[in-house]
């Protein structure tokens, strides 16, 4: 966690900074940043809406946005679908036959499907998922690898108007069954198998195990790979090639009011409880829209890579529906980076002439350890625009990435959350870049960095990120907790606090040091320090437990855990590892903590609430700052 109180002093000495090639700035799609930022502060509403133009839409609006802090409504009056400007705008024309989907499964099998199959395919299971009693605003929970029927799942569901939720497929049942229970879905899409690095992995006895006892589940649709296939029990079964057989290829989109939801997506807080962040229809899809067109200048010709996951929110914005709705070429993998050798990144991109890359500072480093001739040995001279995403990326790790592929790329190093939906903070195409820095706001994003009193800050002094002015593809509200929903925009008055703290350097360019909260990033992945705490301490033998994020080379942060025992319980190695996987069965690999420690004492405030800031100063040999408030 890092602290905004202890003023963080950043030195504003000279960085580097590089400037792509004057093509690069000229054929983007803006060429002149500051001209159209500047345009659009000046009339957010008309820049907005212009782009909305750019798309279809059943009934046009009637008014651009209702602020009613801190609600807010766009593009009012309007009816719409996004899956309509995924497939139908392009199939009605020469796009028909242009690939829509690359994808390669990590066995080496592939698939090749067009915009009109998409279409085709997505209609099916949208017609399928009405003949189960899927219907305008019910939930359905999608936990799936990465395989194109993960695309068709999520585009149907939005196709007839009920809400996807995507759960990524590593976590465990019982996290699984939290978001079922919360969402009160009443259908399951999985698979019986993902593989990762060559081991295949049982999603469908995870499913089992989750919709035990889930009382609204009245389907678990199952798409099998393995030969055998798996056999298909009970009446609430069903199978996704035969449900897609009998099922009718027509089904029109579901006209939808642009304020209607389009998916929760659960993500953590600073409470045990995951909130389910929900976007809409109409703003969510002109926000991914122009971000992924402007952000990554993407032109027909383009084969585009994201190495997400659409368990998170990257995939959905940019491998799922960003793409889409600008009818790009996306190329889709199953498997890890470094499987079944560090090359297969580099590899595919050129089997498949990748234009435009976008992946994480943590997978960055981890090819970078495998050193250069992993790329080297590979033809990388298709690419033109590289990303990032996730967490901060470290210069190192910049000025690797940019050097391994040809030093002529600009890295699109974009901010962003679950919450904004799109991204907040990333250079275009054409700007100077400074290795580290996200750069400055998309155009129509306001940001600051304040104090917590709301007071801006000078630059080169960290504080929080704030952004000033409702976005179309912001978050409306967290699922069936609107207080939680409040918070973000009152805990500084009249601003959406993000949670990280930044600075601004002398050039206005923003800088990101991580959250100010007790929210982890692990590999990029988002995590709560009260989750794992809460995972840990729902062992027989725990008593209490305080989990903190430490700096990671590798994954950015690594988790560590103190646990004090109940009486009667010896600490030992055995015990340890025993709580590792208690977590791993409750939450899932991803929390799985690094190191755990064995202690008799918490550092707690008066009130009983444990000083994670101490115990984080303590183990990195730092000031333990303010501590006047701490009993123990
Ligand atoms: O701390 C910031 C970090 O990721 C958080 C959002 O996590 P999540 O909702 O899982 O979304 C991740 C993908 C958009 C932010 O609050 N973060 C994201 N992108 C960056 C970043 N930190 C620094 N630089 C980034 N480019």
């Amino acid at each position: 966690m890092t602290n905004p109180d202890e003023k963080i002093d950043v030195f504003s000495e000279a960085r580097k900074i590089w400037t792509p090639p004057e093509e690069v700035r000229l054929r983007a799609w803006v060429s002149d940043y500051e001209s159209v930022y500047q345009k659009a502060v000046a009339d957010p509403e008309a820049f907005w809406s212009g782009i909305a133009s750019e798309l279809d839409w059943f009934q046009p609006w009637t008014q651009v946005l209702e602020w009613r802090y801190p609600w807010a409504k766009w593009f009012l009056g309007a009816r719409c679908n996004i899956t309509y400007n995924c497939l139908d705008r392009h199939v009605k024309t020469w796009r028909r036959n242009k690939v829509a989907l690359l994808w390669v499964g990590e066995d080496g099998s592939s698939q090749v499907l067009t915009y009109g199959e998409l279409h085709r395919q997505v209609c099916r299971f949208a017609s399928g998922l009405k003949t189960l009693g899927i219907k305008k605003g019910d939930r359905v929970m999608i936990y799936m690898p990465r395989i194109p029927q993960q695309f068709v799942a999520m585009l149907a569901v939005a196709r007839v108007g009920a809400i996807h939720s995507v759960v990524y497929s590593g976590f465990s049942a019982l996290a699984l069954r939290e978001r079922i229970e919360d969402a009160e879905a009443k259908l399951v899409v999985t698979a019986d198998v993902g593989f990762q690095r060559g081991k295949s992995i049982q999603l469908k006895a995870v499913v089992d195990e989750a919709v035990e006892g889930a009382p609204s589940v009245q389907h678990v649709v199952v798409v099998r790979r393995q030969s055998p296939p798996i056999e298909i029990f009970g009446p609430r079964e069903r199978d996704w090639d035969a449900l897609l057989k009998q099922s009718s290829a027509i089904c029109e989109a579901e006209s939808m009011d642009s304020e209607d939801p389009l998916y929760t997506l659960y993500t953590s807080g600073t409470t045990g409880r995951p909130k389910g962040v929900l976007h809409v229809h109409g703003g969510y899809m002109v926000g991914t829209y122009i971000t992924t067109k402007w952000v990554f200048d993407l032109k027909d010709e383009d084969v585009y890579f994201c190495t997400a996951d659409p368990g998170w929110v990257t995939g959905h914005s940019y491998i799922v529906y960003g793409p889409l709705l600008n009818g790009a070429t996306i190329l889709f993998a199953e498997g890890a980076p470094d499987y079944p050798d560090p090359g297969r990144w580099w590899k595919l991109i050129e089997q498949h002439g990748v234009t435009i890359f976008y992946t994480t500072p943590t997978a960055i480093r981890s090819l970078m350890r495998y050193g250069d001739e992993w790329p080297a040995s590979h033809d990388l001279s298709s690419l033109r625009i590289l990303g990032t995403v996730g967490e901060p990326i470290n210069p190192e790790a910049w000025l690797w990435y940019h050097r391994v592929t040809g030093e002529r790329c600009p890295i699109m190093d974009t901010w962003w959350q679950t919450e904004t939906g799109m991204t907040m903070i990333t250079p275009l195409p054409g700007v100077p870049l400074k290795p580290g820095s996200a750069t400055r706001p998309f155009p129509g994003i306001v940001a600051d960095v304040l104090d917590k009193d709301g007071k801006p800050m000078p630059p080169n002094k960290g504080g929080s990120l704030v952004i000033k002015t409702p976005w179309p593809s912001m978050l409306r509200t967290v699922y069936k907790d609107p207080d939680r929903y409040e918070q973000y925009w009152r805990s500084i008055p009249n601003v959406y606090t993000a949670g990280d703290v930044a600075y601004r350097d002398d050039d206005g360019y923003f800088w990101i040091l991580g959250r100010s909260d007790d929210v982890l990033k692990v590999s990029g992945y988002r995590l709560g320090t009260a989750e794992v705490e809460s995972a840990i301490v729902s062992h027989a033998a725990v008593a209490e437990a305080a989990a903190i994020g430490k700096p990671d080379p590798l994954k950015g942060e690594a988790i560590k855990v103190f646990v004090i025992l109940k009486q009667g319980y010896t600490p030992g190695s055995e015990l340890r590892e025993e709580i590792k996987a208690h977590v791993r069965h409750t939450l899932g690999p991803i929390a799985v903590p690094s190191e755990l420690e064995f202690t008799t004492s918490l550092p707690k405030t008066r009130s009983g609430k444990i000083m994670r800031r101490v115990l984080k100063a303590k183990e990195l040999g730092l000031e333990t700052g303010d501590t006047s408030t701490l009993e123990e």
